[in-house]
């Protein structure tokens, strides 16, 4: 039986304090262990966690201060830990490769891609020298993101600037995280995921069947099943994160408030501001995508219970989760008409254009996921872009894949003959590319030289090899 929805309150993951601040950097310390988690009421939920918490905990760093993480792994695998949407040296990105192996099992040998292995702790030194934005960190490791993000592996990573501290947008507990992930239990409340090994060592990190990624029947907001959140009768900030391996969510207020037919304003997506709100009836949010918007509570009556539901769910995945207005109080906050400046990448200065096609193939008797018909390999680079370039990528998928850049932010040029979408606009890091469509990206290639990864982040194509290299000269 699903767990009962709107029973538990929602809860924020904790924002974890620096173990140093000394000259310009702070030092956090993380250990990725194995807890339990009591989900479904009544039952321990076996996790791997971040500091033993899922999500993990939230780090806030404010532009121009170096961030250094170092993480413990005290898991039985190797774990690798990327920013998503992070710009960042190649060596800390977290390639899938580049592992840490257990604490305990030192013996126990990283995938044969020959990555750069540390044994027990590795250090991620991240710049910081990015916009404000709402950025998370999760295991990226070669063969099982899939089950290891699954299982637990995700928090949020905040980074706050000048610019958008002057906002005077919703902020203290009105600025709201909402980390969105579905997952199934089973009745000792266990996580259930279609795993080749339960251990997850030997791959492939999915059994066959899965082409279309995992889905659970479960939507947990912040950790917690179909959570409610008492608000006050103000604008809130949300900080929506789909952090679900691959479900699509198609969210809306029901009801929505009256005389308010988009009721959604739209600040920020995954690389931050916007540079003017945008108003929404909806949000759609494919894996791994941001959308921060405010949502103004007074337009509803103090006792009023809201839902936030998925129009892309069926059956219990239609409810995500309650607001109940609470009681009126001040409001200081509002949404002014110019947020940021963002410059548009010009198509003229463009030094090349490429084609990506995302599509299925068989390999062998296996069903595979590719990039210009190929699977993932360490050794096979799609793109060279010298350090600078600007390009134009065109995407071509077969299936829904939401695409992801790593090292860059993007933005939309345009959606086959159409305009970009309604939420293509600002600095994107993943684009939910639809079946059969195509759309074109251009982008800078800035901050770092090295090798990246770029990859459907339906994590089930990812572990099944829908990944491909861009190298910086
Ligand atoms: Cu969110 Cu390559 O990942
Ligand atoms: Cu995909």
């Amino acid at each position: 039986p699903l767990p009962e929805a709107f029973r538990k309150p929602l809860t924020v993951p904790p924002v974890l304090k620096p173990t140093s601040s000394a000259g310009g950097t702070d030092t956090y310390e993380i250990t990725q262990r194995e807890a339990t988690a009591e989900i479904i009421d009544g039952l321990r939920t076996p996790i791997w966690g971040y500091d033993g918490i899922f999500p993990g905990p939230t780090l806030v760093t404010r532009r121009g201060r170096r961030t250094v993480v170092r993480h413990r792994n005290e898991l039985p695998v190797p774990t690798v830990v990327h920013l998503h949407g992070g710009r960042n040296a190649q060596r800390h990105d977290g390639y899938p490769t580049d592992q840490i192996l257990p604490m305990s099992g030192a013996h126990m040998s990283a995938h044969h891609g020959g990555g750069d292995v540390s044994h027990g702790t590795r250090t991620y030194e991240y710049d910081t020298d990015q916009r404000a934005a709402t950025l998370w960190y999760h295991d990226h490791r070669m063969d099982f993101t899939g089950p290891s993000v699954w299982r637990g592996l995700a928090g949020l990573h905040l980074i706050t600037d000048d610019e958008e501290r002057a906002l005077p947008l919703p902020d203290g507990d009105r600025d709201l995280p909402l980390v969105i992930m579905d997952r199934s239990f089973a009745a000792d409340g266990g996580l259930r995921y279609p795993s080749v090994d339960k251990d997850l060592v030997k791959t492939p990190g999915v059994t066959s069947g899965y082409e279309a990624g995992v889905l659970g029947d479960v939507v947990l907001v912040n950790g917690t099943p179909w959570p409610y959140k008492e608000v006050d009768a103000v604008r809130h900030r949300l900080r929506l994160l789909n952090a679900s391996n691959a479900r699509r969510y198609r969210l809306r207020l029901d009801p929505a408030p009256d005389g308010v037919p988009e009721p959604f304003v739209q600040v920020a997506s995954d690389g931050g501001l916007l540079a003017r709100p945008l108003t929404h009836p909806y949000l759609d949010l494919a894996s791994a995508e941001r959308q921060e918007v405010v949502v103004d509570f007074s337009r509803y009556r103090v006792g009023q219970k809201v839902r936030l539901v998925n129009d892309f769910g069926e059956g219990s995945t239609r409810q995500v989760m309650e607001f109940r207005i609470a009681r009126k109080a001040k409001d200081d906050s509002h949404v002014p008409r110019t947020l940021s400046v963002i410059e548009p990448l010009d198509p003229g200065r463009a030094v090349r254009e490429r084609d990506m096609v995302f599509q299925s193939k068989s390999i062998g008797d296996n069903h595979g996921w590719t990039i210009n018909g190929e699977p993932f390999s360490v050794d096979h680079v799609h793109a060279a872009p010298r350090l600078g370039d600007i390009e134009i990528w065109n995407l071509y998928a077969d299936f829904h894949h939401p695409i992801h850049l790593h090292l860059v932010h993007f933005q939309v040029l345009n959606r086959g003959t159409k305009e970009p979408g309604r939420f293509d606009h600002g600095w994107k890091d993943t684009l939910d590319l639809r079946p059969a469509e195509q759309a074109r990206i251009i982008t800078r290639f800035d901050g770092h030289r090295g090798k990246y990864v770029f990859h459907c982040h339906n994590l089930e194509h990812e572990d099944m090899m829908m990944m491909g290299n861009f190298e910086v000269r």
